[in-house]
């Protein structure tokens, strides 16, 4: 018997989204603690009072609410939205995949706009869609024209992150309004929206057709809890409320969601920290002379490397090859010391890092080991 003469064509040549490897198994493989930089996860973790609300929560032998009723009215406050236009999922990631669900049929058209975060292209894939890539420009801003160009009968959804992964640059409100009036699906990703400070939220109440993403994962150091939500025109909003999974939100998630807002000081606090290393991490960078940091509004910094440039004296150029790109080399590199980060061969993304901010200490033992190794 063949499995793959079952497996749905379009599924079976696909390629999988490259996700990144938990700590535990980094650590094992090379035996010692890592600097985790590769992630764009939180340096300071969650709040201490998730640790207390999972210990005091009674009731895990008990399926959670199919409607998200606490959460939903918790996460009114944060938004200043209303709970009809909060709907929450299994991370953000779920989101996304249950939006295309809703929108597509087989052969319909998304539009992606790389360099960007790689979910979108694999979860149309997964649902049967078709990816349009309209590439942002030199400076990473979304090429508006060419979207509008791209766009056809069968073009439903429109994906823009922002601030975008791995780029960092964020999108402006008059560029989405543009999107909008497209009549397409907008959906702007707002994952790093803390970091940032700059939102399009409240525009959901008046575009029946625009919808914005949010995470725990980043700001409030959830990632593992897998806990993301969006904000959508009601419509949309009780169409996901259907098709979703009735327990995609597992009781651990909610009580540290409500710790979290309930610690929302501490947290703040947290990613004023991180934006304050932010910028040391870029000053740091910029000041390598074969490196180049981009200017970023989330928490990470991408890179580009360029070691045909005149190096600092103590360069170990014979640990150079020819056959890898100046990136990997820097990233394997980087991997033997135990600082882990994210590169880049992809198309507008040659020779590239992607350096999540950590705390000082990090930093510092980053810039230490590129100096080393330039
Ligand atoms: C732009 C963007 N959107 C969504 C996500 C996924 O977030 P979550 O952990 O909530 O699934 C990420 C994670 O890296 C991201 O970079």
């Amino acid at each position: 018997m063949n499995i793959n003469e079952l497996i749905r064509p379009g599924l079976a040549a696909m390629k999988g989204y490259a996700a990144i490897e938990p700590v535990e198994i980094l650590e094992q493989r090379i035996g010692r603690r890592i600097i985790k930089l590769d992630g764009n996860e939180n340096p300071y973790g969650c709040s201490p009072k998730v640790y207390q609300a999972l210990s005091d929560y009674s009731y895990y032998h008990i399926y959670p609410d199919p409607e998200q009723r606490i959460l939903r009215r918790a996460l009114e406050e944060y938004t200043g939205l209303s709970f009809e236009h909060i709907v929450c999922g299994n991370g953000s990631d779920e989101l996304i995949d249950l939006i295309l669900r809703l929108f597509l049929q087989p052969g319909d058209e998304v539009i992606n706009c790389p360099p960007t975060f790689g979910m979108y292209p694999v979860s149309t894939d997964v649902c049967g869609g078709k990816v349009v890539d309209v590439s942002r420009d030199e400076n990473f801003a979304v090429d508006i024209p060419g979207i509008k160009r791209a766009l056809n009968e069968k073009t439903k959804v429109i994906f823009i992150a922002s601030p975008n992964n791995p780029t960092g640059n964020v999108i402006p409100e008059r560029e989405v309004i543009e999107l909008v009036g497209t009549g397409r699906i907008v959906v702007v990703d707002e994952a790093y929206f803390e970091f940032s400070n700059m939102t399009i939220a409240k525009l959901v109440l008046e575009h029946p057709n625009l919808v914005v993403l949010r995470t725990f994962s980043k700001w409030a150091g959830l990632a593992g809890l897998r806990i993301g939500y969006g904000i959508f025109p009601i419509e949309i909003a009780e169409y996901l409320m259907k098709i979703k999974p009735p327990y995609n939100i597992n009781v651990a998630a909610q009580a540290a969601v409500l710790a979290s807002l309930a610690d929302i000081d501490y947290l703040r606090s947290n990613v004023a920290k991180i934006t304050a290393e932010r910028e040391r991490l870029f000053a740091k960078l910029g000041e390598l002379e074969w490196l180049k940091p981009y200017p970023s509004q989330a928490n990470f910094i991408l890179c580009s490397l360029n070691w045909q440039s005149e190096v600092s004296p103590g360069c170990h150029s014979e640990e150079r090859s020819d056959e890898e790109s100046p990136a990997k080399q820097a990233w394997r590199q980087l991997r033997k010391k135990g600082i882990f980060v994210r590169y880049y061969d992809s198309p507008g993304l040659e020779n590239c890092l992607r350096i999540s901010v950590g705390k000082p200490e990090d930093t510092d033992a980053l810039i230490k080991a590129l100096k080393e190794i330039c």
